[in-house]
């Protein structure tokens, strides 16, 4: 799993300012929780938190990551959840507890699309229920250049791996057939969605099936495996202002690549203010 050194560092620094801002008695609430280490990080610097709840769609890492936690940190209850955070979860099992902070670190929000992001949060908003807390990280819009760099196949083949491993994943769960090697990797910026695409582009004409369906691809035709998106500010409060939440506090990494907010979800009563006609991506 690729390891975010900025939102981790972030995490870090901030993570007593983020316990001062929720009290004593606080249960920690992970959306795609994966290996853990982030919300770790909080654990370990500050005492705020008695259950962790680890949410993830991954049945084998979420089992793995919370036994290992468990030996870890035997002093907190923690319930570990199978499943999608595109669902509305019930949390009524959890031990009692104050206050309830959710969290989802790493790139995880921008990979989202236009439509998932408004749908993550009204999720995660009637997940945790009301007077909660929600903590996010999103990834800053920097200049173009910078961000493909941070894209482009690195030496080590990290990059390509990654995509790599979901054609090898499609030819064996859905019966594909598509050869690798008659793709090639870029990193392409898409300035109206603001975002890094991760790309194959098709060397040749060449006709591939995935679950019984035939699939004809030019030559230099692309395909794009998965988008990171970039947010200028005014794009990211808009768009948690039009999920009905107030940023109580953010804070940026010294290099203005990543943001941290903490976020309150409004009253469900609570009128909003007209918001402008334009939507969040350029597009
Ligand atoms: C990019 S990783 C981030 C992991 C970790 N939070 C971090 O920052 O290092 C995304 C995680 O979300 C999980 N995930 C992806 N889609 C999900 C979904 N719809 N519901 C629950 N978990 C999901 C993945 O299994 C993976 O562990």
């Amino acid at each position: 799993m690729h390891w975010r050194v900025e939102s981790a560092g972030l995490i870090k620094a901030h993570a007593k300012d983020i316990g001062s801002l929720l009290g004593s008695d606080s249960a920690l609430i992970e959306f795609g929780a994966g290996s853990i280490k982030k919300a770790q990080i909080l654990f370990s610097e500050n005492s705020n938190f008695t259950c962790y709840v680890p949410i993830d769609i991954c049945e084998q890492f979420l089992n793995a990551a919370s036994a290992t936690l468990k030996q870890e940190h035997p002093e907190f209850h923690i319930n570990p959840i199978l499943g999608n955070f595109f669902n509305i979860l019930d949390l009524n099992h959890l031990p009692p507890h104050k206050h309830r902070l959710g969290v989802l670190f790493g790139v995880t929000l921008g990979n989202f699309t236009q439509k998932q992001v408004p749908e993550f949060l009204r999720c995660a908003r009637k997940t945790l229920g009301p007077n909660a807390c929600l903590l996010v990280s999103l990834d800053i819009l920097s200049d173009p250049e910078s961000h493909q760099k941070a894209y482009k196949n690195d030496p080590k083949g990290i990059r390509k791996a990654f995509c790599d491993n979901l054609i090898t994943r499609i030819n064996k769960e859905l019966n594909g057939n598509i050869q690798i090697d008659n793709f090639q990797y870029a990193a392409i910026w898409n300035p109206a969605d603001y975002a890094i695409e991760m790309t194959y582009i098709s060397q040749c004409l060449q006709t591939i099936s995935i679950a019984g369906r035939q699939f004809e691809i030019l030559p230099d035709e692309h395909i794009i495996l998965k988008s990171s998106h970039k947010y200028p500010e005014d794009h990211a409060l808009k768009l948690f202002r039009e999920a009905r939440y107030d940023i109580e506090k953010s804070w940026q990494d010294p290099n203005s690549s990543c943001h941290l907010y903490f976020l309150s979800s409004q009253p469900e009563n609570k009128t909003i203010s007209p918001m402008q006609e334009q939507p969040v991506f350029g597009s």
